[in-house]
């Protein structure tokens, strides 16, 4: 269970939230909040033996996608970094030439599978990687052959990819019509992937069913932490602290970090209003914009992402013969995980000092199951915050207007 703390008084405005949580039910995107109840098993089935079929004939699986449809297996994998023979490589998050090129040298000769993930399927950043990627698997294994190897994760009836993977037979999995692609991470677009990597999928839905039943079972919902989360924010934003910065000592959660600002950006960002998301991975930032954060502008609040098991792996300080040339005889033997633990503390007090509001939010370890509830809480607090600002947490708008510019510079026949 994720535990939140915060050192200021937490006001739960009871009305507005019954209000916001029931807007939030009655959404038809809302599919997400009893997504961890829903009997998967045929699908989680379907998940695992492509998976391992994708284990058995490949060494890399290119996953091909972007924003909802990329960050969430991407933050998990990195996080959780699964050690598995075949590899997942990431493409079609740019239309930078040298990162796709960057991937073809590193597949080589190798054999390899792709996984495109587009719940429209027109999203041109996918589109053309998966043009190259097609180019190449049909090249290597003939047009059949390559439709074997392609997996295809969209919608289930409608869109440009939807109809080639029917026409070519590719092996599909669904992204559900009401979900939308930054809640999506726990539906097949985040499982196939994460499967393939080696991250145990049933303890990650496990983590967010678990998290989801532990809200039903508080009697009083004041006492929610993700209700009191989005409360909190919504208390601060109202006192003008409209940047909120993720932070962590973990650089295994940086992608994590960034999934939350998909997340929370997309969702909030609209109406000229919304708590702009940022992230910080410390003890490396420390000595970047922890002077910022120290002493720059009030307007920020600091939300820790802490663990309270971080690894079962340590390290220790060595011990060294002779006098105390680098002054440090004082930390000898003592554990990595330890005094990393320690700069938190001394962090999270001095920015207290320096007047910046700090949330604390804990998961058990670093594991799949924690990962798991984590992205339940994090979904449920922020289509809750936005409700509560008033805005859509499903749709985007303002991720149009740079398409239908850029469509229109390219000459695309569907430029409006
Ligand atoms: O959260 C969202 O809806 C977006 O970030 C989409 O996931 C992103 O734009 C990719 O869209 P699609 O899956 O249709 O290619």
């Amino acid at each position: 269970m994720i535990k939140f703390t915060s050192a200021q008084p937490i006001a739960v405005n009871v009305n507005n939230v019954d209000v916001a949580l029931s807007q939030i039910r009655n959404d038809l995107m809302s599919g997400w909040l009893t997504l961890p109840d829903l009997d998967r098993t045929a699908e989680l089935e379907s998940i695992k033996s492509a998976a391992s079929r994708i284990q058995s004939d490949s060494k890399f699986l290119v996953c091909i996608g972007i924003g909802g449809s990329y960050l969430g297996h991407r933050a998990l994998i990195e996080a959780l970094a699964p050690h598995f023979p075949t590899k997942v490589l990431f493409a079609g998050n740019s239309l930078s030439p040298r990162s796709l090129q960057r991937i073809f040298d590193k597949i080589g000769d190798a054999d390899f599978s792709v996984n495109i993930i587009s719940k429209s399927g027109t999203t041109l950043e996918p589109a053309l990687a998966f043009r190259f990627f097609k180019e190449k698997l049909q090249k290597k294994y003939g047009r059949e052959g390559a439709a074997q190897r392609i997996y295809a994760t969209a919608d289930a009836n409608r869109g440009a990819l939807h109809g080639e993977s029917v026409q070519e037979g590719y092996t599909r999995f669904v992204i559900p019509d009401n979900i939308g692609g930054r809640y999506s991470a726990l539906t097949a677009v985040g499982l196939l992937p994460l499967a393939v990597a080696g991250v145990n999928i049933d303890d990650l839905l496990a983590g967010a069913r678990e998290e989801k039943a532990s809200y039903s079972a508080e009697s009083n919902f004041a006492h929610v932490a993700p209700i009191q989360y989005a409360s909190a924010r919504a208390d601060l934003l109202s006192q003008h602290y409209d940047v909120e910065v993720l932070a962590s000592f973990y650089p295994e959660l940086q992608l994590f970090s960034e999934w939350w600002k998909q997340l929370f950006g997309e969702s909030e960002g609209k109406n000229n209003q919304g708590i702009f998301p940022a992230s910080v991975t410390y003890t490396t930032d420390l000595h970047s914009l922890g002077q910022y954060l120290q002493e720059g502008r009030r307007n920020i609040f600091e939300t820790f992402l802490e663990i309270e098991q971080p690894s079962t792996y340590d390290l220790a300080v060595p011990s060294l013969p002779g006098a105390d040339v680098d002054g440090l005889q004082y930390l000898e033997n003592r554990k990595l995980s330890e005094i990393n633990k320690i700069a938190e503390q001394a962090t999270v007090v001095a920015h207290r000092v320096g007047e910046i509001p700090v949330f604390e939010l804990t998961i058990p370890d670093l594991s799949a199951r924690s990962l798991g509830a984590l992205i339940y809480f994090f979904e449920y607090a922020c289509a809750l915050s936005a409700k509560l600002s008033g805005v859509n947490p499903f749709d985007q708008p303002g991720v149009e207007l740079y398409k239908s510019n850029m469509l229109r510079l390219l000459g695309s026949p569907k430029a409006s």
